[in-house]
């Protein structure tokens, strides 16, 4: 039991992945690169999943916090904040994430702050330039906000 009703965590099992697939597809978060071995589960008191994170490596040695997810009926009532917490307990060295400029403020309560291109890992400044070319097109501009959260 916890702050937020009856759930809990745990590490997705491979007969995770078509809930994951479909969650992240109904969110309409980045459908990329969803590998359930990098994902932490919420799950209710009946089994089902209400919730996600995930730990993604990139080829440049970054990882990256991604596809949180909280299904509606929980959104409000700390969930989110107990899967970030999670994610960023699990990993010892530098996050980045990448969100909408618009939820700048609920990452900065766990120590993420927006980083500049110059100081991007490959993977981040090649999506961001190109999120430049694609939004640059938009008034005013769209793009995503990269943060980053240094280790211990
Ligand atoms: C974002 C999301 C995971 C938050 O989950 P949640 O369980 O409602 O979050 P919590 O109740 O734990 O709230 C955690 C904190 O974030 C804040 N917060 C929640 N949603 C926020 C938002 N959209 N913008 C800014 N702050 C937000 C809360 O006020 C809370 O702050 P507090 O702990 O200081 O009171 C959930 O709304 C969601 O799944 N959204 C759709 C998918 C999405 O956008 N994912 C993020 C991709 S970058």
């Amino acid at each position: 039991m916890s702050e937020a009703g009856n759930y809990s965590l745990r590490p997705a099992r491979q007969e995770d992945q078509s809930t994951i697939r479909s969650l992240i597809r109904t969110a309409g978060l980045n459908p990329f690169g969803l590998d359930w071995p990098h994902f932490t589960l919420a799950v209710d008191a009946a089994g089902e999943v209400v919730g996600c994170v995930q730990l993604k490596p990139h080829k440049d040695g970054s990882t990256e916090l991604a596809s949180l997810l909280v299904v509606d009926s929980w959104r409000g009532r700390g969930l989110g904040r107990v899967l970030i917490e999670a994610a960023v307990a699990a990993h010892d060295g530098t996050l980045y994430l990448m969100c909408r400029p618009q939820m700048e403020t609920l990452y900065r309560k766990f120590g993420f702050s927006p980083v500049q291109e110059e100081e991007m890992p490959p993977y981040f400044r090649r999506i961001s330039r190109l999120a430049k070319v694609v939004g640059g097109r938009r008034k005013p501009p769209e793009g995503p906000l990269i943060m980053r959260r240094d280790g211990v």
